[in-house]
């Protein structure tokens, strides 16, 4: 665009359009302050003039005279010459947007390619063999009162699925109330480390596999007593993956349950340096964990409730368990948001954050409790 000459600018002032003024009050809803805009790249002020409805000045700035010749003249409005192309993209950042800021729920930047196969819209960063060692020694199982919850909620006990089994944090408790528990993930290394249980199928169902595929590779329509997804569900394209447990969820009769676990809690001060952690990984967080962030609240769930939270509502359910300090240390390195900072250069376990951990901490050797907070939904198909 730099360097339009005359003519070329006129045909796009009088060609491109405007954009809707409501896009520009939503967008002034979501900032407290309203004095200063900048409109980069503004042409010929196509999104400019709507800023200037809501925002007391603009400055918009672009690197074509001609372009800016062209603009409409607005009180508030100060058009900027700015010649200087650092703002540029280069040839290499070209492809899919990279875009680091926190979402304020008007899209967000995806890192992963949506797959149109199987129920993944996005993977949990591909774990390597050693990533996926330390996942099984991390993170932690679940209570076996949640087990029976569940298993109360549905008349047969005869076949489960636990999607994004992991190595099989819940699917074992899942076995020990169902007859047998067909366990799938995407990850080939996390179903290696995944817990022996001779009621356990553990299956990989690679990206590639069709929905009918997986559908009877789980025991085919109708067939399921119960479905879990434990800290999972958040990653998978819903609108592949619900039409998927419709089919195979036993109608009358079968349930679904998704939960998550979100925070952790110690003492004020390790709780303190915990957040301090989250906020390092704020611009390495993907939506998935932010769904996961807002404890379930906004996942989609068009699900028939069971009394076990329903959409907008999940049930509140505390974990407790014991954790060492390496323990916390590897449940944290087990996080993607650290796999995916990590592969973008960032370090988000310095070793100025772990001492000031290691301090909070007190005895190395001595174990806390830890309050995992975490939040279930369960429901039936609608009829
Ligand atoms: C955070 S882990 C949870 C593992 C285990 N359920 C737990 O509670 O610890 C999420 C798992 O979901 C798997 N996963 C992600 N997308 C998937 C998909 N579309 N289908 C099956 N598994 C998937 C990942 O490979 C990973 O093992």
């Amino acid at each position: 665009m730099e360097g339009l000459f005359d003519k070329q600018a006129t045909i796009y002032l009088t060609t491109r359009p405007g954009y809707p003024r409501k896009w520009f009050s939503k967008l002034a809803a979501l900032s407290p302050h309203h004095y200063l805009a900048w409109d980069i790249g503004a042409g010929n002020a196509q999104a400019t003039i709507g800023v200037a409805e809501p925002y007391k000045q603009v400055n918009a700035g672009d690197t074509s005279e001609e372009q800016l010749k062209h603009s409409v003249p607005h009180a508030p409005v100060q058009y900027l010459l700015t010649p200087s192309s650092n703002l540029r993209i280069s040839e290499k950042g070209r492809g899919t947007l990279p875009f680091p800021f926190e979402s304020v729920d008007v899209g967000c930047e995806d890192f992963w390619s949506f797959s149109p196969v199987n129920t993944a819209k996005r993977q949990t960063v591909d774990l390597s063999s050693e990533e996926a060692v330390v996942y099984s020694e991390a993170r932690p199982r679940y209570p076996s009162e949640w087990f029976s919850m569940l298993a109360a909620l549905t008349p047969q006990h005869s076949v489960a699925w636990d999607v994004g089994t992991g190595n099989g944090q819940a699917a074992i408790s899942v076995a020990e109330v169902y007859e047998k528990v067909i366990a799938t993930d995407i990850s080939d290394e996390q179903l290696k480390q995944a817990i022996p249980h001779p009621q356990v199928q553990y299956v990989h169902t690679p990206l590639e596999m069709s929905d009918d595929e997986l559908v009877s590779l789980i025991g085919g329509e109708n067939s399921v007593d119960l479905i879990t997804a434990a800290t999972a569900v958040q990653w998978f394209d819903l609108d592949r993956f619900y039409p998927i447990v419709k089919r195979v969820l036993r109608k009358p009769g079968g349930i679904i349950a998704v939960w998550c676990y979100g925070s952790m809690e110690f003492s004020p001060e390790i709780d303190a340096i915990l957040r301090r952690f989250f906020d390092l990984g704020k611009p390495f967080q993907s939506q998935s964990f932010k769904i996961a962030s807002q404890c379930y609240k906004t996942l989609p769930f068009p699900f028939e409730s069971v009394g076990v939270g329903c959409e907008g509502k999940p049930m509140e359910l505390d974990m407790h368990k014991e954790m060492s300090f390496q323990g916390l240390l590897k449940f944290l390195s087990s996080l993607p948001v650290v796999h995916i900072a990590k592969e973008q250069g960032v370090d988000l376990l310095p070793e100025e954050l772990l001492k000031d951990f290691e301090r909070a901490w007190g005895e190395p050797e001595s174990v806390r409790a830890a309050t995992y907070k975490t939040y279930m939904l369960a429901g039936k198909v609608k009829l």
